[in-house]
């Protein structure tokens, strides 16, 4: 669903702010350092980055190997997760989840349905989750941060000092209310680096193509067209540029953040096999008791598409090991026979896709424009500025 709106919601946050050259804030670095930090998880092997791992923000693991792993491993062996590790790059955009009286649709918040309101929220809840880092509890975390045996502990102590003015190495964490004061800090923290332009480049070739600086091959260009036009992408993945009120840049984020059900299969991944049906957002308890039609069953948020190219497999379930693969599928879901039935028949998106009636060469040419959506292709342009996020 193509969103006015929330082109009007950015246009109205992106304001000038300080260069992206900027190097980053102490609240960034100690989010940073939090993020690479493996010594926070239970086996002391697994950090946010082990998922979530520049470039691609995703897990680099999956990709590397889309077929066989859909799902990433936690950090005590033989433990997984349920659903495909999305990008941690360009998160900081989603709005707060919320419902949308005017087009009646829910949009906004973070994972996959939506649940966690926040990157802050979110950014609790990893350490502890036992398919993930596996910490007993925030004061573990905590405590694992200033522990001389950390060998960044002094790097620690000297940014808490100097960001939230604490001095860690007295702080009474046998206080549930101080770990739990901390322990937010480590999460505020996070988010902060989240937000940062390290994270959030802008920096892919689309970007110097619309900042005039690069030109699309005829591979990409036809890919483009088709992206906006045939294919209906750009219905949900939108795709437009503006100029914010300052006369910066407002790039692209190839998604809308609504919610979605594209009738994906089932995965038959052994990794998925036991999992029960994932109903997205109707299968959030808070939404379901609210929707007793079951509306939102089998929706999942719109994911941005920059960097795609480095983050497969695809999909909330990973069922698309490439791009070429998800956008067939795009493109004849809707006939009959040709996939097998949706794991979730209800909600199914038929207006919008199904039958698009793309040659093979036309589904080349969209795969090749994704392509032009990963960062790096330059340096981060300066003309793009971060709006000041929530
Ligand atoms: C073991 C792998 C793993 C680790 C470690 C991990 N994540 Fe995730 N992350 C995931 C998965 C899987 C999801 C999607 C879950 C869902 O939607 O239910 C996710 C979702 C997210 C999202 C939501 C993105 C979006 O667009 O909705 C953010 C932000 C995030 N993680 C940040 C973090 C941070 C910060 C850490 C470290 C504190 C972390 N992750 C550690 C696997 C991981
Ligand atoms: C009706 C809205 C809608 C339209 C139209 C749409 N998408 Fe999507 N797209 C979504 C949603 C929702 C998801 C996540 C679905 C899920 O995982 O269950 C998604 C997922 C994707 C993904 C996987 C990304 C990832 O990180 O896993 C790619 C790639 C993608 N879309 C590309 C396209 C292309 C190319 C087109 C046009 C041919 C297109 N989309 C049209 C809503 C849409």
């Amino acid at each position: 669903m193509f969103r006015h709106l929330i082109l009007a919601a950015c246009l109205a946050l992106f304001s000038v702010q300080p260069a992206f050259s900027a190097p980053l804030t102490p609240k960034e670095e100690l989010g940073k350092l939090l993020y690479f930090d493996t010594q926070l998880s239970r086996e002391k092997n697994q950090s946010c980055a082990t998922c979530h791992q520049p470039p691609g923000f995703a897990d680099p693991a999956n990709a590397a190997m889309p077929h066989q792993e859909v799902v990433s491993k936690g950090s005590v062996r033989g433990s997984l997760g349920t659903r495909n590790s999305p990008t941690v790059a360009y998160a900081a955009f989603s709005p707060y989840f919320q419902w949308d009286s005017e087009d009646g649709l829910f949009l906004g918040g973070q994972f996959w349905d939506g649940r966690e309101a926040s990157l802050k929220g979110q950014a609790r809840g990893p350490f502890l989750n036992p398919v993930e880092m596996t910490m007993p509890d925030g004061r573990s975390v905590v405590e694992s941060c200033r522990s001389s045996l950390n060998v960044q502990h002094k790097r620690y102590l000297e940014l808490y000092r100097t960001v939230y003015g604490v001095n860690l190495a007295e702080t009474d964490l046998k206080d549930p209310l101080v770990a739990d004061a901390l322990y937010d800090f480590t999460a505020d923290a996070i988010a902060a680096y989240e937000k940062s332009r390290e994270v959030n480049q802008f920096s892919s070739k689309y970007d110097y193509v619309l900042a005039g600086k690069a030109r699309l091959t005829a591979e990409e260009r036809l890919g483009l067209k088709l992206f906006n036009g045939k294919g209906l992408c750009n219905k949900c993945h939108i795709s437009k540029t503006g100029k914010s009120p300052s006369g910066g840049m407002i790039p692209p984020l190839f998604t809308d953040f609504t919610y979605d059900n594209l009738g994906i299969p089932r995965s038959t991944n052994p990794a998925l096999a036991k999992a029960p049906v994932d109903l997205g957002l109707g299968g959030r308890p808070d939404i379901a008791a609210i929707d007793p039609k079951g509306l939102q069953k089998g929706k999942f948020k719109v994911p941005t598409l920059r960097n795609v190219a480095l983050t497969a497999p695809y999909g909330h379930n990973g069922y698309f090991a490439t791009l070429t693969e998800i956008v067939e599928f795009y493109n004849t879901a809707g006939l009959r026979g040709r996939w097998p039935q949706p794991e979730v028949a209800q909600n199914v998106n038929r207006t919008e896709m199904g039958n698009l009636k793309l040659t093979k060469k036309e589904v080349a040419a969209i795969v090749a424009f994704m392509g032009t959506l990963t960062d790096g292709y330059g340096q981060p342009l300066e003309d793009i500025v971060l709006p000041p996020f929530p």
